[in-house]
Formats: C-alpha cells, structure tokens, sequence
C-alpha cells in the first residue's frame, strides 16, 4: 500500500481536533518530563470535551456498579453490605440477570434490551411524554459510531448533501468527506452577545446548494452547540422542524449536551419531543452518549440515538449496518443505563449521587460566568455568553501584522496564536478555524474543564499571553 493507493475519500479527510497543534502535547510534555526549562510545567488539556482527563471525577453510582457487574463474585464476600449500597448491590443483581452469559458475551446488535427499555423510561421521564417503542432505541460505541450510521443511510453520491452548522463540530464535515457526500454549511450568526441559529440562513445555503445541483437529504443542529455553547429556545426548534419538515430534510439532532445548560431562562427541548407535540410526521435521528453532561464517561464509549418517524424498511436496513460490528460494548450500556436511571429519593446511594451530580455542573455553570467575564475584559476578545455544552468560543480581533505573520508561515492567524499560546502558557486551545467560521474571522475553542480551583489562574495567564501577542504584532 502506498498514499497513492489510498481511497480518496480517506486522503481528503482531516480531523482538526486531533491534528499538528494536539501532537505538539506529547513533544511538551516530554520535554517537560525531562526538565527542559520551559515557561510553564504543566500542559492544560483544555482542548477537548474530555471531562475525567481533567480531574472531574466518575459517579460513584455508575463505578460501583460497573465494578459488581464486572466481578460478581463480590457479591459473596461476608461483608459485602459494608462495601457496597444496598440499592447498587440490588441493581446490579437485576442487571446481571438481564444480561444473558454476563458482561463478556456478545450482546443483540441493537443494544441490550434491558438497557433500551431504561432508555425509553428515561425518555419519557425527560419529555413528559409516553415510553418510546423500544425498537426505536439504538446503540453504539459513542455518538460518534452512531452518527457514522446515520449519515451512511444517507450518502451515496457526491451530489448528496448534508446541512452542518458552521462553527462546527468537525465529526461532520470529517465523516461526510469519508463517505463521499458534501457538506452543505449554513453558518450561525454572532452577535456580541450571543450565537444564534436562523432558518432564513438555512434556506439561503439549502436554496445555494439545491440550484447547484447538490441533493440536500439532512440537517444537523447541535443543541446545546459544540463549540459555540448556544441553546436553542423551543420556539427556534420549532421553526427548525418546520423548516426541516417543508424541505423535505431529515434531522440529525445531536443532544449529547442536553445536561449542560447554564443559563436559567432556558432549558433542553428534544426534537424528537416537538416532533410529537407538533404532531408531524419528521424524522429525526436524536443522540445522547454517556461521553458528556454530568457523566463525563468518554472512555467507556457508549451513546444511543432515537429514531422518530422512520418507515420500517429504513430500521431494517440500519439493522444490517449495525448487525455487522457484532454489537456494541456491555459495560460502556451497563454504566449507560446507571446514568439514566440513578438512585431515586430515600435509596441508599441518593444522597451522594446528587451531591456529585450537583458539584460537577454547579461547577460547570460558575465556570461559565467566570470565563465569559474574564474573556470579556482581555485586549481584542469578545465573548458571547455561553448558555451550554463545554465550551467558550471568543472571537479575537487581529492586527493586520498578526494575520501576515501567521500567512508567512502558512498557517490561519487563530492557528499561530493557538502555537503561540501552547509555547508560552501550556494551555492548549483549539483555533477557530479547525471548527469553520466566517471568512476574515477568527475564534478559538476553550472547555470549561480545567478544574475550578485552577480556572483563574488558567485565565490570568492567558490574559498576560493575549496582551502580550497584540503587543508583540501591533500595527
Ligand atoms: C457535538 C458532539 N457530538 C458527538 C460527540 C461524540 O460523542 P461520543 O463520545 O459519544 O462519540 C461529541 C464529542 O465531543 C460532540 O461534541
């Protein structure tokens, strides 16, 4: 094999969220492990929506369970009431008997049926709506997998088109070039106060592409969005389905973040529940993953995605998609299911999952405000305010020298000053043009993750950085 004879669609592809600035860590690090005299001593993984790397730490909930379901000889032990809740010990129990051969055996394609039916509960303690068919229930190893699916249902030709919002995440534009099929970008407007997402810039783009001959199939909306951290009223998911609905565009409503919302005056709405409320008969391909909220389970790889509105013959095929990775990783929809389903009020563990449940996004949402007011007062910054998900997303004003700098060397201005800012702080942010953004701006990414006692300090030296690049590439 050679890169010649690679498919194109592969050599076309480009993941920016793992590519030159992220291999730059290792190389830090090691010289930071091998007492190289550096500005800093210590890399801030502040790049990636990649809770546990950053200290936030697992449920005890879902651990102990994963821990009895994984080793169930523990059970036996004479004092296994002083090591374990009781209501863990007992659901744990259900859950091994639910699972036939135990958490080693190869589980239905689909997901383990006791898992989808605490799916549909979930869903319709959620929506306020009746439990789900649990055949409408899929699961896989991440949303990431699970997306994979639902855009090859959709994509054969190059002339197939997706709609993605621009800033993206650029999963998208990744596993459409990886298909062959063509990402069709509506951008989302920025203000000084806040992204927001419009139909009518929908339809200028679906209107662009459709008269160029692109056969536009689907709509992705991030809500909450990654990485701008907007969260959708339910009057704009309205207007969305209705839009989605009168194109004729399937939704692709990617919901990993629905626990993140940090501001009071909204609140999550699922697709697939205003799909129902408006009684239409849209389909929608919803994801939730255990990777984000309060969870932060990454490592454990496992998501699911609703399907509303699908005829029969389309769930068939999927199912030959999905029947051909021999289904999907049992402690990853174990420790799913513990999520969806925590400790209710009066049980054993309810006392300590709630407080860990609450000390996470508390954090969160204080981390929020901190980052949105300090972005706010740095030299050339603007940040909008960020309502959900894990990010900030601030616009940076760049001198005219900044840009012809960054040209000099072939890079996008936000790309240089994401190296700069990894060169002289260890804080890794990822540059706005990795995520698509309007021609002749530019952005960078930011989590919330660092840990609360260290978000300051984080900001306070990215503020002296920021000062003193202007400075440094003053016109
Ligand atoms: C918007 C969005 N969708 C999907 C994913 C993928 O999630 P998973 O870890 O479940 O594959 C991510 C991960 O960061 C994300 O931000």
């Amino acid at each position: 094999m050679t890169v010649e004879t690679f498919p194109k669609n592969i050599k076309n592809l480009n993941y920016s969220l793992r590519g030159e600035l992220v291999d730059n860590i290792k190389y830090i690090e090691k010289e930071i492990q091998t007492g190289k005299n550096l500005p800093f001593q210590e890399v801030i993984h502040s790049h990636l929506g990649n809770p546990h790397i950053l200290g936030q730490q697992p449920l005890t909930w879902i651990r102990q369970g994963l821990s009895l379901v994984t080793y169930p000889e523990l059970f036996n032990l004479p004092n296994i009431s002083s090591l374990y809740p009781q209501d863990i010990i007992e659901r744990s129990k259900y859950i091994l008997s639910r699972v036939k051969g135990g958490v080693g055996s190869y589980c239905d394609s689909q997901g383990l049926q006791y898992v989808r039916e605490t799916i549909s509960r979930f869903i319709s303690r959620r929506d306020e709506t009746s439990e789900p068919d649990i055949e409408n229930i899929w699961l896989d190893n991440g949303a990431s997998s699970l997306i994979h699916t639902s855009l090859s249902c959709l994509i054969e030709y190059p002339s197939d088109g997706i709609m993605i919002p621009i800033p993206e995440f650029p999963l998208y534009t990744a596993m459409i070039t990886k298909l062959g099929g063509t990402p069709v970008k509506y951008y989302i407007e920025e203000s000084s106060e806040k992204w927001k997402i419009s139909t009518q810039e929908m339809q200028v783009a679906l209107d662009k592409a459709r008269n160029k001959g692109i056969n536009v199939k689907s709509l992705v909306i991030i809500n909450p969005g990654n990485p701008n951290g907007q969260v959708l009223s339910l009057e704009s998911i309205k207007q969305i389905i209705e839009f989605a609905y009168n194109n004729r565009l399937v939704i692709l409503a990617d919901e990993v973040y629905q626990d993140n919302i940090y501001t009071v005056n909204k609140k999550f709405h699922s697709f697939s529940k205003v799909v129902k409320s408006l009684k239409v008969d849209q389909e929608v391909f919803s994801f939730h993953s255990i990777s984000k909220g309060f969870f932060g389970e990454c490592g454990l790889r496992s998501a699911y995605m609703e399907l509303s509105n699908f005829d029969q013959s389309v769930k068939t095929e999927i199912r030959k998609i999905i029947n051909v990775n021999m289904g999907n990783n049992t402690l990853g929809q174990i420790a799913f299911s513990l999520a969806l389903e925590p400790p209710t009020e009066g049980s054993p563990s309810y006392n300590l999952f709630i407080s860990e449940k609450n000390k996470i996004l508390e954090g969160l949402h204080r981390k929020a405000i901190i980052m949105h007011e300090m972005f706010n007062k740095m030299k050339n910054i603007q940040c909008c305010s960020i309502e959900g998900a894990l990010y900030a997303m601030p616009l940076v004003k760049f001198s005219e020298k900044s840009w012809k700098e960054a040209e000099k060397i072939g890079m996008h201005v936000d790309c240089f000053y994401a190296m700069e800012c990894l060169k002289n702080t260890g804080i890794v942010i990822i540059p706005g043009s990795s995520f698509g953004q309007k021609d002749g701006t530019a952005h960078f990414r930011i989590t919330l993750l660092p840990p609360e006692e260290k978000i300051r300090g984080v900001l306070e030296k990215f503020h002296v950085f920021n000062d003193e690049f202007h400075e440094k590439y003053k016109d």
